[in-house]
């Protein structure tokens, strides 16, 4: 079986761009990150070293998804991941590559959709969060969800706090979802995803929290 083919999609700093970039190295995933394709030229996560193209993409909304969709058909991805990209991608580049987008969001979804997330938990008193990887389709951050990690709100935690102990989450299941999608073990059928996992990688995990 070859590498699948990933382009992974920022706008800033790229944490999970390195974690999906180590986990590629293992030999266990047969996955490869083609490019990295970023809307904002000052990106810290564009420095991050690999041999993938970087590719900034400048402009309007218009001028940018035409852009990315001829570089995203001239690359043919078998995956592309969200990590910290901060557009709303349009119908016609969701329908064009459905089932094959991904992102990560920081917090239990559907709760908590778009920005400001750990605040937003924070001020409404929930008392677990997490993050939640999922296929993107056309609706801000309701596409079918792959891996949810939990954490326990502690007391007097600020937002920053928050932040850091999701972030430490996604760096372990961002990784995961890639293995198990380069081994073709994660199916969607009729809206919802199915995880042929025999190793309970991802069940374990959060069973532990
Ligand atoms: C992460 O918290 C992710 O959940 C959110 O944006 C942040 C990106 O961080 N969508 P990084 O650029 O991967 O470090």
């Amino acid at each position: 079986m070859g590498n699948i083919k990933i382009i992974v999609l920022i706008s800033g700093r790229g944490s999970n761009l390195k974690a999906i970039a180590e986990e590629c190295k293992k030999k266990r995933t047969p996955a490869e990150i083609i490019a990295i394709i970023s809307n904002n030229e000052f990106a810290s996560g564009l420095k991050i070293n690999g041999k993938f193209k970087k590719i900034v993409i400048k402009g309007k909304k218009k001028t940018f998804e035409k852009e990315l969709q001829t570089n995203l058909i001239k690359l043919k991805p078998d995956l592309i991941c969200l990590a910290g990209f901060m557009k709303i991608l349009s119908p016609f580049i969701i329908k064009k590559w459905k089932n094959k987008i991904i992102n990560v969001h920081p917090s239990l979804l559907p709760s908590f959709k778009g920005l400001d997330t750990h605040k937003r938990a924070l001020e409404t008193g929930v008392k677990i969060s997490g993050c939640t990887i999922h296929f993107v389709n056309e609706s801000l951050d309701e596409g079918p969800i792959i891996a949810q990690g939990a954490i326990t709100i502690k007391k007097n935690m600020s937002s920053v706090d928050l932040q850091k102990e999701i972030l430490k989450l996604e760096h372990i299941i961002y990784p995961k979802v890639i293995h198990l999608f380069s081994k073709k073990k994660i199916l969607v059928k009729q809206n919802k995803v199915f995880i042929n996992d025999k190793n309970k990688e991802i069940n374990k995990f959060i069973k532990n929290v």
